[in-house]
């Protein structure tokens, strides 16, 4: 399974698994733009196991509906890629969502911990399993960055760019501590820090003209998004790969080290226990 499929990297991942044979299940929120990409993939696989599931990752609602069609659909699962984010730069305040969640945070970091905690219990039934989450290498610019458990939506301040981050330091901090849960159960979790990576300029329309601008020319400097698929299709694949986990990788799939505030276990629990309340985790999912 794979989120953000109908764009970018998580396209031309799930193109790339389809071409060796995998069963794929994109999962995209637009049915149009959805059904696109599956048409596409489909084609140039020449694979018919190629399918298509909706889900707004922003909407904890959405994601319990998104687990439900899945388990309804397939009896197994061994690789699970939360690759769809939002990085709308044109956000200049808190944008919150239907659960009361700043749209940032819910997208990047809630909406994959909930998934993947929902499909925990599948991912250990098909084990050995591999889950793979995204970070983003322009981390390395905030070394001082730690989980900020009083400003979670935003409300102390704001910026799209501290927002952005801060979710994707979530998701390496969530993934170390959920391998440490994980340990003897067959499934791993590892996160990938992505560099620049060229964007569809279409996908850049609304954006005013400075912030086109801007992506053209960071985009001349970007790898494309067949090269890191790459790499993620190599972390979720590669026999080599079998039973590593809580590792950072970068877009090589070399092992790279996070910032050293990322290495703290107790803002990983905390993480991990506010991240369990606002997605109202059962007693019984908090147990899978
Ligand atoms: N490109 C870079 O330079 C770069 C750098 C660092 C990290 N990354 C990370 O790499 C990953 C892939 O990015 P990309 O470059 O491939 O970007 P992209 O082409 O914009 O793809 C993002 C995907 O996420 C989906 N998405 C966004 N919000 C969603 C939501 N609420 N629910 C469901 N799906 C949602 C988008 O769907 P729609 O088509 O519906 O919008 C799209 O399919 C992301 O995790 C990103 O943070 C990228």
């Amino acid at each position: 399974m794979i989120t953000g499929a109908n764009s970018g990297i998580g396209k031309q991942a799930a193109l790339q698994l389809a071409q060796l044979g995998m069963t794929v299940v994109m999962v995209c929120r637009n049915k149009s733009r959805g059904q696109a990409a599956l048409t596409e993939i489909r084609k140039k696989s020449g694979s018919e196991h190629v399918d298509l599931l909706l889900a707004d990752l922003s909407s904890q609602k959405s994601i319990r509906e998104l687990v439900k069609d899945f388990t309804c659909a397939y009896d197994n699962l061994h690789s699970l890629i939360n690759n769809a984010a939002n990085f709308d730069y044109s956000l200049k305040t808190p944008v919150l969502t239907e659960d009361g969640i700043e749209i940032i945070f819910a997208t990047n970091h809630l909406g994959p911990f909930l998934l993947t905690n929902l499909l925990l219990n599948v991912l250990k039934e098909s084990a050995p399993s591999r889950i793979l989450n995204i970070a983003s290498k322009g981390l390395i610019t905030h070394p001082w960055l730690t989980i900020e458990f009083d400003n979670l939506n935003g409300q102390k301040k704001f910026s799209y760019s501290h927002a952005y981050y801060h979710s994707k330091l979530a998701q390496i901090m969530v993934t170390y501590e959920l391998a440490r849960r994980l340990e003897g159960t067959g499934v791993t979790v590892n996160c990938i820090r992505v560099p620049n990576v060229k964007i569809d300029l279409n996908r850049a329309r609304d954006l005013p003209w400075y912030m086109r601008h801007t992506y053209r020319i960071k985009r001349s400097f970007g790898i494309t998004p067949e090269e890191m698929a790459k790499t993620y299709v190599h972390l979720v694949t590669a026999p080599e790969m079998e039973g590593v986990t809580g590792r950072y990788f970068d877009e090589r799939g070399n092992e790279v080290k996070s910032s050293e505030k990322s290495y703290d276990k107790n803002v990983w629990k905390n993480l991990w226990d506010v991240s369990a309340e606002l997605t109202h985790l059962s007693t019984e999912e908090k147990r899978n």
